[in-house]
């Protein structure tokens, strides 16, 4: 269960609000879990996963029915109501236990060191504060603990880094919902002190042509202990 509001971590109960990108956002990655194989990538993502997990930005919940039995419980949070109620229709057809709440990855809603896991997917290149959120997943999980993340970033030749940092300070934000397109998740895990684990890069989707949000990371960060 959340353990202390949002509010009363200093974030409004909905630091999100991006109704119409939500929509949006809801309708098509239900057809990208087929069409460009997002449903066999949080199959990977989550695999082997047990205990309890806090999954930051839960979205519309389509991680939910992935989970492994072997998860006792999910505290999914999720700033964006839109995306939270349908989190919660979600929750309520998962085969384990999900608590959705709402929060923002900067200031979550959560006592310190109560999680085995933490799930990040298609979400750091959205929040506001990468190094905070990041602060954030440390802080809640137990030593040893580990994050599962798969996210997009930098990535491609010249032409296409240069693409993507001009799309960031221009019309891609507004238009999806805060997203940015050159980030760099892994260094960002690093620099907040996780270990790196196993992780590969992978396109998205896996065949066509290249798009700016098309490079993306799959895999693991460790807490030291
Ligand atoms: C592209 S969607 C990904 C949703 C989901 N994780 C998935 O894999 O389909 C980005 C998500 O990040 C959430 N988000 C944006 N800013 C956030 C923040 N500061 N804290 C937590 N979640 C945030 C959005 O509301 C949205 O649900």
């Amino acid at each position: 269960m959340p353990q202390r509001s949002a509010r009363a971590r200093g974030v409004p109960r909905d630091a999100v609000h991006h109704p119409l990108f939500a929509r949006c956002y809801a309708r098509v990655s239900v057809g990208a879990e087929t069409r460009m194989g997002m449903a066999r990538v949080r199959e990977r993502l989550l695999a082997g996963l047990s205990g309890r997990v806090i999954e930051v930005g839960a979205g519309n919940g389509l991680n939910f029915s992935h989970y492994p039995g072997a998860v006792s419980e999910v505290v999914a949070i999720e700033p964006e109501r839109v995306l939270r109620q349908l989190a919660v229709e979600a929750a309520l057809r998962a085969q384990v236990p999900v608590d959705v709440a709402p929060g923002a990855a900067e200031a979550l809603p959560v006592k310190s060191e109560a999680f085995d896991a933490a799930v990040v997917s298609l979400v750091l290149c959205s929040v506001r504060d990468v190094p905070r959120a990041l602060a954030e997943l440390r802080r809640v999980l137990r030593p040893g603990g580990q994050v599962r993340f798969f996210e997009h970033g930098r990535g491609g030749g010249r032409a296409m880094t240069f693409t993507q940092r001009a799309l960031d300070r221009t019309l891609w934000p507004p238009l999806s919902g805060g997203c940015h397109l050159s980030r760099e998740p892994v260094a960002a895990l690093r620099e907040a002190g996780f270990t790196l684990g196993p992780y590969r890069r992978v396109m998205l989707p896996e065949n066509g042509p290249a798009l700016p949000s098309s490079y993306c990371v799959l895999g693991t960060a460790w807490r030291p202990s």
